[in-house]
């Protein structure tokens, strides 16, 4: 048995779709723990068709496997009937899709709450994808949030909604100069959405528990990444849930002991989106050809992100607070061409040298790499299938990093496609 979950080990967009291609065949189940639609997978098929996946594990896509979206989602359920229409219409079956009783909705007012309130904070703004993500999950932790197991009595939605809006509407009107939400009109619409995906309701957590004690292998996807959770991440500029491993058997109900095996999705350099420090980010000319080289724009908003070289102490850090078991490195190609490749092994702040992540917020905004200069290679690398079909500069590239983060290499991505990655180690032998 094989309990895997995939991680983020940056600020998220790392290339997660990859390695769910990779190890998706070898599960039966793929859950989603946490995050909700500001999360959002590229899936490319075999057949070259390529799918954005936001809410819907990306299990989906793989004929057999049970999806799960896990206690620990928020789920906006426009956007999920809308996602699962889109999958059908092209012909992807969804009868495999099951959603936790006990994930949270996020309701219209959340959305309004979340847009409104960045406006508000200015140049302090998170930068969040403005779907309504932290102001559910603050409703959740306040204990007014609605789950999806309240369409199943419309009485007690109706109950929840109106003693929220209550509030939430005094903070529109009164606060952010907003309209009013009508609940009746906001209840109706999450009953009638309801009925297209009631069937779907499950106590997930019973299920995943007896597939585990029958020895079945599970993937538990993470969205964001490492330096966006709520606990470990870059507060304030971080999501509102716990995509660090921990938050794996939080959101799913598996408990931590099943859990086999922790892979990192590491990219072979830094992305950030949003606002907040990034102490590798490039300004420059070299930050723009990331971006084009690897086409860094956000496939839930279509942001342009932000780019900097690879950071040993990001990576330090992530092994460390998931526990990584391995690491799946994304995009190497898109270094290929550069003479040197830069890697930042520490930071100096205020003169003095950091070799872990520094413990307070000051001192991360005040970080400056301290860089390695690595060889680089000109070489079109998208073929190699193996280690050895690499150039040597590229292999000793993967070398430091496996060196600098502490965590063994057991898969690389070359290229976009489903096939261009090497597997260095099979987890499911
Ligand atoms: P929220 O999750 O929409 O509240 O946004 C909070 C922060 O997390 C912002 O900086 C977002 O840009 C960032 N964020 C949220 N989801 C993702 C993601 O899937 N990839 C990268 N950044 C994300």
């Amino acid at each position: 048995m094989t309990v895997m979950v995939l991680i983020g080990a940056q600020w998220g967009d790392e290339g997660k779709g990859k390695a769910t291609d990779l190890y998706g065949e070898h599960v039966q189940w793929v859950v989603r723990y946490q995050g909700g639609n500001n999360a959002g997978h590229t899936v490319v098929r075999p057949d070259g068709q390529k799918f954005a996946l936001h809410l819907v594990p990306s299990g989906i896509l793989s004929p057999g496997v049970k999806n799960v979206i896990g206690n620990g989602v928020v789920i906006d359920p426009g956007v999920l009937l809308g996602e699962i229409g889109e999958l059908e219409e092209r012909g992807v079956n969804t009868s495999n899709l099951l959603i936790s009783a006990d994930a949270h909705l996020i309701m219209p007012y959340h959305v309004a709450i979340d847009k409104v309130s960045e406006r508000y904070l200015g140049k302090a703004r998170i930068g969040t994808t403005g779907r309504g993500i932290g102001p559910c999950y603050q409703d959740k932790i306040a204990r007014i949030g609605v789950r999806v197991q309240d369409v199943l009595d419309p009485s007690i939605l109706a109950q929840k909604v109106e003693a929220a809006l209550e509030q939430k509407n005094q903070m529109l009107v009164k606060i952010y100069n907003r309209k009013a939400l009508d609940a009746r009109q906001v209840i109706d619409t999450v009953l009638e959405q309801a009925e297209a995906f009631k069937h779907r309701i499950a106590d997930t957590r019973l299920l995943l528990g007896e597939a585990v004690a029958r020895g079945e292998n599970v993937l538990l996807e993470g969205g964001q990444g490492t330096l966006l959770d709520v606990d470990h991440g870059t507060y304030p500029f971080v999501t509102s849930s716990s995509p660090t491993a921990g938050g794996a058997a939080t959101g799913s109900g598996i408990g931590p002991t099943r859990i086999t095996t922790v892979v990192g999705i590491l990219k072979a350099y830094t992305t950030r989106v949003g606002s907040g420090p990034f102490p590798t980010e490039l300004l420059d000319e070299s930050g723009e050809f990331l971006r084009q080289a690897g086409h860094e724009f956000g496939v839930t908003t279509g942001r342009a992100r932000r780019c900097g070289w690879f950071d040993a102490v990001v990576a330090r850090y992530a092994t460390r607070v998931n526990g990584l078991t391995d690491l799946f490195i994304t995009k190497l190609d898109v270094l290929s061409s550069l003479e040197t490749v830069p890697v930042c092994v520490a930071y100096e702040v205020d003169g003095e040298r950091y070799d872990e992540m520094p413990m307070t917020q000051t001192a991360f905004h005040h970080a400056t790499p301290i860089y390695e200069q690595l060889p680089g290679w000109s070489e079109d690398i998208t073929g190699a299938r193996t280690l050895a079909d690499l150039p040597a500069a590229a292999r000793a590239y993967l070398d430091r990093i496996e060196e600098l983060s502490g965590t063994r290499i057991s898969a690389v991505g070359v290229g976009p496609g489903q096939d261009e990655t090497i597997e260095v180690n099979d987890l499911f032998g």
